[in-house]
């Protein structure tokens, strides 16, 4: 499992150090059957206690040692999680009302300007007819919240806590009840499981819900910060910050520690965010390669949406390479990651007074004056020649024989007065936030500065500036090459990711007390920092379900998911389609999702999908689980599978495979033909005629039926077919194209993918 933010080394050391430490005991979490448990229990609690009891060969009148059971949980599974050893766990596999168990997984750690990219504005569109998200409710499970951020101050014209909250903020040393307010509205954490897997850890360096790790801080702040004046990243992307749904609440669920993570805290926080009340949930996280009935967020995120809360996950930062996303859960939305318009520039001006700009986060002085400029070391790779040149500012190249992490490493090392790196690189972002004067130049630039220096020689001289924000840079958004892509590895039925949104360096809050950054050795401190990853994609969907629940209350989370989906954007800032910065090229489906989110759009989508929690199961059923693995996700016997179930959930998108042989014989057929079905509803204003078109996929044939929807009143439903007919085993791995309903009003979206690539 990983959070999808880029963490310090130091936190994948202390990961390996865990893992390392192996025990005979270890946590399970324990699915039981409620209709097994004898009459004679008052409670599922005492239940699970007594079965636990009993498999540890304990009297039942001698407590249970405290750190046995971990928890029992309440909404999102009937069952607990326990301390056991193997003898232990097999005698509880014998016990009555026993489903099934899984290991508790071990976590692998995986602003000012984007509301105003994403079409964000007072004076029309979704703020306002949200008004802000007003009294929505934003659960996160992450790694806490630094309280004291201005961006969780609830000044400006919030009402009391919505009665129907149950949540609280929980006391400890660090943090207490007088640090929430009328914004953040609950604070709990959750570590037993974590110290119990890890007996090694005697002691939680901040056990509460504070945040020093700074994830959580920056991810609720992007869902519903406050608004905040003159922030910045030392003098970058100044200006006003503010969360997507300003006027949403925050609770925050404490469930991944600085000293690792595990499943069964993360489902105890989801556990307890359904209990509290939450609209939406925010999970920056996920597990890799895990069938949906072994993955805790699928099982605990099943039981959220049967209670209508709205569930935002992350699709992962493996990419760019195919099949790594994580949480392709079908009833949940999936979110990749985008750049955004903006970039963070430094200048150096030459001798001749020519001026290069590149790219720079150096949060250091913002000029360096007139110093010898040196390009004759080119790779940057003998550290012995780096320190003859210690006073210069030093030009080094990328030349795929010196990788540009050794390059920055030895420059960094050798304590030189500044340096440029002469890169085509997309993948500088972990070195842009440098503790010495950098800049980044592309290659035509970099020979304008190699030219000055080969003219001018020893006498070559050059100034660096920082501090510079551009805005509108050209072409985005794109998908950035780290975010996951699909398919799904737990559905690959459904499409995924869902959608795209803002990841690349987002400013949000940062808990003052954690350094940013370092100037030469000295820790930089900030209430804003810059991060990239999906994790920060994810939460800026939380905010937009937020909006759209705030300006329809009655609407149900899969209209919400769905209208967000079918409404997005597919071309960028320059009218062409949204590229893949992975590869260069046109940004598929399996990378982008549906498009890149649109709440204006979002707020008026003409039509709109529904999923009832029935639909999900018949999913289940279709991909031939047994009753067993399908219990462990929907805890009900109450859910029967139909007698035809089939692959086709009523999404807003179609993924199809040509993965089959090529015919054999000539009589045989060559070609072959899915279908799907699928059933709209008009949202919009009364009277409506929708008219299908399809982009082509060449060598297939893509045809809807029927290719008009007649809608006479609003609400009222209607049912199409698409049907796809292709080559058995296509030659192409990829290829995709857009079925779009469309009034005189409205766009609605589908992508179509066809692929060869495998189904299971
Ligand atoms: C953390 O604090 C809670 C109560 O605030 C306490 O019950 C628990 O034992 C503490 N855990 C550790 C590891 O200090
Ligand atoms: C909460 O913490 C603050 C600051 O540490 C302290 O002043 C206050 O008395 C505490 N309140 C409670 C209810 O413990
Ligand atoms: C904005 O913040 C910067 C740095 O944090 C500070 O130097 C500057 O004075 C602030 N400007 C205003 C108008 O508050
Ligand atoms: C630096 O890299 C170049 C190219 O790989 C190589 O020829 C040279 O020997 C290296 N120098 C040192 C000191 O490692
Ligand atoms: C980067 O430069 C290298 C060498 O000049 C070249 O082979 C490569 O195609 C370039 N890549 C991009 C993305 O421009
Ligand atoms: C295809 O042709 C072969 C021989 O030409 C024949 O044996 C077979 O029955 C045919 N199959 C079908 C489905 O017509």
């Amino acid at each position: 499992m990983a959070t999808q933010v880029f963490l310090p080394l130091w936190f994948f050391s202390m990961i390996t150090y865990f893992l390392s430490t192996k025990a005979t005991i270890d946590n399970y979490i324990i699915h039981m059957d409620l209709l097994a448990m004898p009459k004679a229990f008052s409670s599922h609690h005492n239940w699970y206690k007594a079965t636990l009891s009993l498999a540890m060969k304990n009297d039942h009148n001698t407590p249970l040692p405290s750190n046995k059971l971990i928890y029992s949980y309440k909404n999102v599974m009937n069952g607990f999680s326990a301390s056991l050893t193997p003898q232990e766990h097999e005698l509880i596999k014998a016990s009555p009302g026993y489903i099934s168990s899984i290991l508790d997984a071990q976590v692998k750690l995986h602003t000012t300007h984007t509301p105003k990219f994403l079409g964000l504005n007072p004076s029309f569109g979704a703020w306002p007819n949200s008004q802000y998200g007003k009294d929505v409710i934003i659960g996160l499970v992450d790694t806490g919240v630094w309280p004291e951020s201005e961006s969780f101050k609830d000044n400006g014209g919030f009402t009391n806590v919505p009665s129907r909250w149950k949540g609280q903020c929980e006391n400890s040393i660090h943090f207490n009840s007088s640090n929430c307010n009328k914004k953040l509205i609950g604070a709990k954490f959750f570590n037993k499981g974590l110290i119990a897997k890890n007996p090694k850890i005697k002691k939680i360096s901040i056990n509460s819900t504070r945040d020093i790790e700074g994830h959580g801080t920056h991810t609720a702040s992007t869902a519903a910060g406050s608004r905040v004046y003159n922030a910045s990243y030392f003098g970058y992307a100044t200006g006003t910050a503010t969360g997507t749904a300003p006027m949403a609440r925050l609770a925050m669920y404490k469930a991944l520690w600085e000293e690792g993570a595990v499943s069964s805290d993360i489902i105890a926080a989801i556990d307890s965010a359904i209990e509290d009340g939450v609209d939406v949930l925010s999970l920056s996280f996920g597990f890799d390669r895990t069938p949906l009935y072994t993955d805790p967020v699928a099982i605990a995120t099943f039981a959220a949406v049967e209670k209508g809360i709205f569930v935002t996950t992350s699709s992962g930062n493996d990419g760019p390479f195919l099949g790594t996303l994580h949480n392709g859960t079908p009833w949940v939305i999936t979110v990749a990651a985008s750049t955004v318009d903006r970039e963070f520039h430094g200048t150096l001006t030459l001798g001749n007074a020519v001026e290069i700009t590149g790219l720079s986060l150096y949060p250091g002085p913002d000029v360096i004056s007139h110093t010898s400029i040196v390009y004759d070391m080119a790779f940057c790779n003998d550290t012995n020649e780096l320190h003859k040149v210690k006073d210069k500012i030093v030009v080094c190249e990328e030349n795929g024989l010196v990788s540009l992490d050794d390059q920055f490493f030895n420059v960094e090392n050798s304590k030189v007065f500044g340096a440029v790196f002469i890169t085509n690189s997309s993948d500088i972002l972990f070195f842009l936030q440098s503790s010495f004067p950098t800049l980044f130049v592309n290659p035509m630039n970099g020979k304008i500065i190699k030219d000055y220096i080969k003219v001018g020689g020893k006498g070559s001289k050059a100034s660096m500036s920082f501090k510079e924000t551009i805005y509108g840079t050209k072409p985005n958004p794109s998908v950035d090459s780290y975010s996951s892509r699909g398919p799904s590895y737990s559905c690959p039925h459904v499409l995924k990711p869902d959608i795209a949104a803002p990841g690349t360096l987002i400013l949000a809050a940062w808990p003052y007390a954690t350094p940013v950054a370092q100037l030469g050795s000295k820790n930089l401190l900030s209430n804003f920092n810059l991060l990239t990853g999906t994790s920060m994609a994810c939460p800026h969907v939380a905010g937009i379900a937020a909006l759209l629940k705030g300006a329809y209350p009655q609407w149900d989370h899969s209209a919400i998911r769905l209208a967000i989906c079918s409404t997005s954007d597919i071309l960028d800032n320059t009218m062409k389609h949204i590229k893949d910065l992975g590869n260069g090229k046109k940004a598929t489906p399996l990378a982008l999702g549906a498009g890149h989110v649109n709440p204006n759009k979002a707020l008026d989508p003409g039509l709109v999908y529904n999923l009832e929690v029935q639909d999900y199961v018949n999913l289940l059923c279709a991909m031939k689980m047994t009753q067993k693995e399908i219990k462990a996700i929907t805890r009900r016997s109450s859910y029967n599978c139909p007698k035809n179930p089939k692959l086709d959930l009523n999404y807003p998108s179609f993924i199809a495979y040509y993965n089959g042989k090529k015919p054999s014989s000539n009589n045989e057929s060559k070609t072959l033909v899915h279908e799907f079905h699928r059933t709209v509803t008009n949202v919009g204003e009364g009277h409506a005629i929708y008219v299908a078109s399809v982009t082509p996929i060449k060598g297939f044939h893509v045809s809807v039926v029927p290719e008009k929807l007649v809608f006479k009143m609003k609400n009222e439903k209607q049912s199409y077919k698409l049907r796809i007919e292709g080559p058995k085993l296509m030659k192409k791995q990829i290829d995709f194209g857009y079925l779009s309903w469309t009034d005189l009003k409205h766009v609605v979206r589908s992508p179509i993918v066809v692929t060869s690539l495998p189904s299971t």
